[in-house]
């Protein structure tokens, strides 16, 4: 499995340990960016990876911002992305489990360190569970 990651300056400490975090877990991870405490515009790193995700370079991502909300705007206006955001394990679970998000998104500001490792952690072990949700995501892309 690869996951693209990508973070703004409210971020980046926190995907740079998700990323050794991950790949401790033997996953293979690409880095979006940004790298650096620098102000930085969040969709010009989120859209790279919402492209990546479009073309399958990578097969499930995750995104920080100060609120996660700039991430999940910009990474859903992509095909076939579904961005969710959480902020505690529960809603790590659901967001996998009823929403199929194959983004999780997160709030760098407003969770622990260590709360982001465990909702990474639920999200990444929590099945889409189907039925009735699958019907449900399946009538979220705006038709044409
Ligand atoms: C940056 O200050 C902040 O606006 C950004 O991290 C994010 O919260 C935007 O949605």
């Amino acid at each position: 499995m690869k996951i693209g990651i990508c973070s703004d300056h409210a971020g980046v400490e926190y995907k740079a340990k998700l990323i050794k975090y991950m790949e401790r877990r033997g996953i293979e991870v690409v880095n979006f960016g940004t790298d650096t405490t620098e102000s930085m515009d969040y969709p010009d790193v989120a859209h790279p990876l919402g492209y990546a995700l479009e073309k399958g370079d990578v097969d499930l991502g995750v995104a920080l911002c100060g609120t996660g909300n700039g991430m999940a705007i910009t990474l859903n206006h992509h095909k076939g992305v579904r961005a969710g955001l959480a902020w505690n394990v529960e809603v790590g679970k659901l967001v996998k489990e009823h929403n199929n998000a194959n983004v999780l998104v997160m709030p760098a500001r407003f969770i622990s360190y260590r709360m982001a490792c465990a909702i990474l952690r639920a999200w990444l072990e929590t099945e889409f569970a189907g039925g009735r949700h699958l019907r449900r995501i399946e009538k979220i892309p705006v038709q044409q």
